[in-house]
């Protein structure tokens, strides 16, 4: 359990190297499954979700190490074949060990996956991918167990361009024999990342372009060395702390252009946005001011992993401002904790609406989830006085490395015990 002791109301100024991205590192790990060797990924961040999926590999028989950045996957020797327990219900993302331990090992049999409790979040569209691959799969009560001769490529259509179907599907059809087409595709930056990577470890893929990908399956695979972009929410949680408690924030980072949704609310909040290659800067000076409608949708949409973090700056905006949720059903849960700092906010289904006040209150809250754990620590460092935010699962640190060394960084007064 982790407690954030933050003493809010004062502008925050400074520099962030921001840090690999974790949405691309985890599915990065499945894929290392598929070869028969070792897989190396630079600018690892230091999270208890790396962490987790690196114990949930070595159940399997990897050998994992960690040093510094550097994480080094042996995957020459995998002989387990069942994924159970607490690991397997905290980390989603394991799931994607699916795809290729059907491409590894033909088998696999694991308890249901869990992650945040951000929605109903169902697994039917990998279930489907895989199926369409050639495995056979039986969803029971307490474990889904999956097997095949051989996974065969095939035409897929993904009713929804989900991340991590997508992800799955792209490991499978790598290892899998002839060619997979996939139609639908997610779009995020962080399956561009995940293709780069199966590029050096020698899959084929070719036609990346929105919505379509075509994989040619091999049988073997090459030991690859890949350095993470930089995580596209880490930053974007630090930009919009920026814009809640005013100042000057400058993060150092390499795939901006994954920025540009998220600059564009900025920008109509009033913030000042100046942007390089290499570097993302945002400035606060006025009042902010409200944003008539936010729409969370796929990339290149205003990301989900970022509607917790703005509704906090839309809390301290000038008007009415409303945010629609539409990829996950279940993710306004800061919004009681945000009322008891003072917020004004109603929800009415999947649309939250927000009439702006001149200021928040530091109060006691919880995180529920990932992000909105974020999103509390923004509100708490925006509001007027002390708050303490209790995170009872150490749900930030699932994806943020060290967010109250980065905060002090930029002048914010934290303290965690
Ligand atoms: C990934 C990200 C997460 C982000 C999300 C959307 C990782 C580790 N996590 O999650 O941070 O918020 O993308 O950008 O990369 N769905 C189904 N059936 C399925 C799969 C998904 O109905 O089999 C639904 C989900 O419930 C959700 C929507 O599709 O409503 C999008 O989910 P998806 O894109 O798959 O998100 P994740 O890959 O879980």
């Amino acid at each position: 359990m982790s407690r954030y002791y933050i003493d809010g109301g004062i502008p925050l100024k400074g520099e962030n190297i921001v840090k690999g991205c974790k949405n691309s590192v985890l599915p990065m790990m499945a894929a290392a499954l598929i070869h028969k060797g070792v897989s190396i990924i630079e600018n690892c961040p230091d999270i208890s979700d790396v962490r987790d999926m690196s114990d949930i590999l070595r159940s399997l028989g990897c050998v994992v190490n960690y040093d510094r950045g550097t994480l080094t996957i042996d995957a020459s020797y995998v002989d387990g074949d069942y994924l159970s327990g607490e690991i397997v219900k905290k980390v989603r993302i394991s799931v994607l060990v699916m795809g290729a331990m059907l491409a590894r090992k033909g088998c696999i049999r694991m308890d249901y996956p869990g992650g945040c409790r951000i929605g109903k979040r169902p697994i039917d569209y990998h279930i489907d991918v895989l199926r369409s691959l050639g495995a056979n799969i039986t969803e029971k009560d307490d474990c889904i167990e999956a097997e095949c001769q051989a996974l065969k490529g095939a035409v897929i259509y993904l009713p929804f361009p989900s991340v991590g179907a997508t992800e799955n599907a792209l490991i499978a059809a790598a290892a899998a024999q002839g060619t997979t087409i996939l139609r639908g595709t997610a779009n995020e930056p962080e399956i561009h990342d995940l293709c780069v990577m199966l590029r050096k470890m020698g899959a084929d893929i070719s036609n990346f372009r929105p919505g379509k990908i075509i994989v040619r399956g091999k049988d073997s695979f090459l030991s690859a060395r890949h350095h993470l972009m930089s995580d596209r929410i880490v930053a974007g949680t630090y930009a919009i702390m920026a814009a809640a408690c005013g100042g000057s924030i400058r993060l150092q980072m390499d795939n901006v252009y994954a920025m540009t949704s998220l600059s564009k609310v900025l920008k109509q909040m009033g913030c000042i946005v100046n942007t390089g290659n290499d570097y993302y800067e945002v400035t606060k000076k006025a009042r902010l001011r409200a944003v008539e409608r936010i729409v969370t949708e796929p990339f290149p949409g205003f990301p989900t992993d970022l509607q917790s973090q703005i509704m906090v700056a839309l809390c301290l905006a000038d008007g009415k401002s409303t945010i629609e949720e539409k990829i996950f059903e279940n993710r306004f849960q800061v919004v009681d904790e945000l009322v008891k700092q003072g917020a004004d906010i109603s929800v009415f289904g999947t649309r939250a609406v927000i009439n702006g006040c001149k200021r928040l209150y530091g109060k006691e809250t919880t995180a529920k989830e990932l992000r909105g754990g974020a999103a509390l620590i923004t509100a708490a460092l925006a509001a007027y006085g002390q708050s303490i935010v209790t995170d009872e699962n150490d749900y930030i640190r699932r994806g943020y490395e060290n967010i109250e060394n980065d905060v002090k960084g930029f002048g914010g007064r934290i303290y965690r015990d």
